[in-house]
């Protein structure tokens, strides 16, 4: 996608002169920064990169999946033996613990990298984690052509000429929270492109913001139409037939079709179920737990810091950015990062392979 007319992706790696392995890096976007500053981010380890994970420089099921693999690589730099593999592994994954997509990379480059002898590791290491990358991208490109078309039906069942399609979405499910293109946001990119008229409802997001911050940057860069909304306008915009889908991307699905996603999704859906207003997730593949049935009990539920409720970060009127305490002193706060809609709300899935009933993920998927 593009930032001031110029191609860009969240995650890349460079190598050095002559393609040396041993010294690659890996580059991102500190999403932290944003909307304020763009700032590219160099990560030369693997402790960088769980930094990166776990203060949310880089954030979104998809893009921390991609971040994991590379930070495989970046751990055999030093040492491609199995005791540091399995330590590399071993950290990532206590990284973020909600998003699957960051245990499925880490399984697959475990997968690839354990029958092959040390020496032979780190390439090997390099290749798979750019081609995690690449597929990561072409997924995402899918669920937008999927979504694209349901955007053409709701449009078509709405029309009676030239009306514009309400789209609300929560926390960020756009080209920043994968490598390109999104997840929710893809369909929206695609139908904007393809120049139907949809205008995007931005639930801000709190506490991290990441509506109000990064989904309505990276509408605007692309130049969609949207509004930035509170978290609690949603339910009062559909009572009064202002929102026409919800559109939501996810951070772990059971086979069921349970979406965990981010904490206040599912007052969402809960609004959007009372008000007949279609319900959809989008995601690829590698945010699914198969071996999950029972999202409500089984999806873990990330519990970050308090200050993130607490502390809200912004610019101020000179130009400088500022960071407040809301809270009166003494009050406790509590930040659970997730929550999950039960496949009852939910209207349907888009995924790589189309769109489709919560139930029937493992049918289309082929899965038994
Ligand atoms: O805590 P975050 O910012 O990593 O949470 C991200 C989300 O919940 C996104 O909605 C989700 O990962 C969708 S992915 C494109």
């Amino acid at each position: 996608m593009k930032i001031n007319g110029k191609n860009f992706r969240t995650i890349w790696h460079t190598f050095g002169a002559e393609s040396d392995a041993k010294n690659a890096i890996v580059e991102i976007i500190d999403q932290t920064l944003l909307p304020h500053a763009f700032e590219v981010k160099c990560i030369s380890s693997l402790e960088a990169m769980v930094t990166a994970i776990k203060t949310m420089q880089v954030r979104g099921a998809p893009l921390i999946g991609v971040a994991a693999a590379y930070g495989m690589a970046l751990a055999l730099q030093r040492d491609a033996g199995d005791a540091h593999m399995l330590q590399a592994s071993k950290e990532l994954l206590a990284s973020r613990p909600t998003a699957v997509n960051l245990r499925w990379a880490v399984e697959r480059m475990l997968a690839r990298l354990q029958p092959l002898a040390a020496p032979a590791r780190l390439s090997a290491a390099w290749a798979e984690a750019t081609a995690i990358c690449e597929e990561e991208v072409v997924l995402n490109q899918a669920i937008g052509q999927h979504g694209l078309k349901l955007i053409q039906s709701l449009i078509s069942i709405k029309a009676t000429g030239g009306q514009i399609l309400n789209i609300l979405t929560h926390c960020n499910a756009g080209w920043l929270a994968t490598v390109d293109w999104g997840t929710a946001l893809a369909p929206i990119y695609a139908a904007h492109d393809a120049g139907l008229a949809v205008h995007v409802w931005v639930d801000e997001t709190r506490p991290r913001n990441q509506g109000a911050s990064l989904t309505a940057w990276e509408l605007g860069q692309h130049g969609v139409p949207h509004t930035v909304i509170t978290d609690n306008a949603g339910g009062h915009l559909m009572q009064h037939s202002k929102v026409d889908m919800v559109l939501v991307g996810a951070d772990r699905v059971t086979r069921t079709g349970d979406v965990g996603n981010k904490i206040g999704t599912y007052l969402k859906a809960l609004a959007a179920f009372d008000n007949q207003v279609p319900f959809y997730a989008a995601l690829p593949s590698t945010t699914i737990d198969w071996a999950m049935t029972d999202g409500l009990h089984e999806i873990p539920i990330e519990e970050r810091s308090a200050d993130e409720v607490a502390l809200v970060t912004g610019r101020l009127a000179t130009g400088e950015l500022a960071t407040v305490n809301i809270l009166p002193a003494g009050s406790k706060a509590a930040s659970p990062a997730f929550d999950v809609t039960p496949a009852r709300l939910v209207t349907g899935i888009i995924t790589e392979r189309g769109v489709c009933a919560p139930g029937q993920l493992l049918a289309i998927f082929e899965k038994t």
